[in-house]
C-alpha cells in the first residue's frame, strides 16, 4: 500500500469519513465552515485531511503553505488510466501537505488550483464512469484508512466536479445565507443528489444538515425568511444560525481558525463548530 504517513502514525479508526461542504452559490460560507470544521475535528485529536475541490483554491490559500505547481487536478487526471497521454509525473506524496498547527493538531491538505476548472472537459471523452473519479481516487490511496476525517470544500457550481464530490462523500453539510434567494440554490444541489440516486451508480451522501450563515439579526424579514426556508427543507437538521461575525474576518485574515484564539469573543463560534462535529459524528455513525 502506498503510504505518505510515517509508519508510527496510525489513525484511531480505519474508516475515516468524507464530509463535503456544498452549495451552488458562492459567498455562503462553504470555505469558512470547511476550514473551521476541519480545525474543530483536529483539535479533538482527529487526523484530518482537507481536500480542496474548488478551482479558486480559497481553501488552499487559508493554509500557510506554498502551493505546488501540481495539485488535485493533476492527481485526479493521473488516476484515470484512459487519460495516460495527459498524465504528469507527480505523486500524491509531492502534493499532500502538512500544515502548520499546534502540537497534537494534525491537518494535511490536498490543494487545488485553477487547472481544476478544466477537469470536466478533460474527462469528457472517457469511458470509465466520470462521476466516480474522486471516489476511486480516495479508495486508491486508501485515504480513509489514513485519516479520521476528510473535509472537502466544494465549488460554487453544479457540474461534474460537484457530482464527483457528492459521489465520494459520506455526508454533506449545506451552508446557506437565509434570504429569499437561497431556496433555489439549495433545491438545485439537492436535485443533483437525487439525480445521483436515480443513476444507481453509487450510494448518495447523507444530508448532515443545513447551516444558516450570515443571518442578519437587524433585518426585519430575516427571522421569517429562515422559518420559511426551514419549512421547505424537510427533515434534515438545521444548525444554529451563524450571524455576521467579525471574528471570522479577523481569524481568516491571519489564516487561523476560531480555535486558535483564547479570547472570549471566539468562545461562541468555537461552541458552534464543536456542536457541529458532534452532530456530524452522530449522523455518520448512526
Ligand atoms: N458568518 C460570517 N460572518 C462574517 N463573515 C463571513 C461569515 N461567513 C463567511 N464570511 C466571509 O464571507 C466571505 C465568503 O465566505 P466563503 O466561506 O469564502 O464562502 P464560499 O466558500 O461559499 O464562497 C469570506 O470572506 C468569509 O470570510
Ligand atoms: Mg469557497
Amino acid at each position: 500500500m502506498f503510504s505518505f504517513l510515517k509508519p508510527n502514525q496510525t489513525t484511531t479508526q480505519n474508516q475515516g469519513k468524507v464530509i463535503a461542504l456544498m452549495n451552488q452559490k458562492g459567498g455562503v460560507g462553504k470555505t469558512t465552515m470547511a476550514f473551521n470544521l476541519a480545525h474543530a475535528f483536529a483539535h479533538q485529536g482527529k487526523k484530518v485531511l482537507c481536500l480542496d475541490m474548488d478551482p479558486q483554491g480559497n481553501f488552499t490559500s487559508l493554509f500557510n503553505v506554498e502551493v505546488p505547481e501540481k495539485h488535485m487536478h493533476h492527481l485526479l487526471v493521473n488516476s484515470v488510466k484512459e487519460l495516460k497521454a495527459l498524465h504528469s509525473s507527480v505523486l500524491i506524496s509531492d502534493v499532500i501537505m502538512k500544515t502548520e498547527q499546534e502540537a497534537g493538531v494534525h491537518i494535511d491538505l490536498l490543494p487545488a488550483g485553477q487547472e481544476l476548472s478544466g477537469f470536466e472537459l478533460t474527462v469528457a471523452g472517457i469511458n470509465a464512469p466520470r462521476q466516480l473519479i474522486l471516489k476511486k481516487f480516495i479508495e486508491k490511496y486508501e485515504l480513509r484508512s489514513q485519516y479520521d476525517v476528510i473535509v472537502i470544500d466544494g465549488p460554487p457550481t453544479l457540474g461534474l466536479l460537484v457530482v464527483n464530490i457528492l459521489c465520494a462523500a459520506d455526508g454533506v453539510l449545506y451552508p446557506f445565507v437565509p434570504d429569499r434567494f437561497s431556496e433555489q440554490g439549495l433545491k438545485n444541489i439537492l436535485q443533483v443528489v437525487s439525480d445521483i440516486a436515480e443513476m444507481e451508480i453509487t450510494s448518495t451522501p447523507k444530508n448532515l444538515g443545513y447551516i444558516p450563515n450570515l443571518f442578519d439579526v437587524r433585518r426585519k424579514q430575516a427571522g421569517s425568511d429562515l422559518a420559511h426556508i426551514k419549512e421547505t427543507l424537510g427533515e434534515a437538521f438545521v444548525y444554529e444560525a451563524f450571524t455576521n461575525k467579525v471574528q471570522f474576518g479577523k481569524s481568516l485574515a491571519q489564516r487561523k481558525s476560531v480555535f486558535q484564539f483564547k479570547s472570549s469573543e471566539y468562545k461562541d463560534l468555537q461552541r458552534q463548530f464543536t456542536m457541529m462535529t458532534e452532530n456530524v459524528q452522530r449522523e455518520l455513525l448512526s
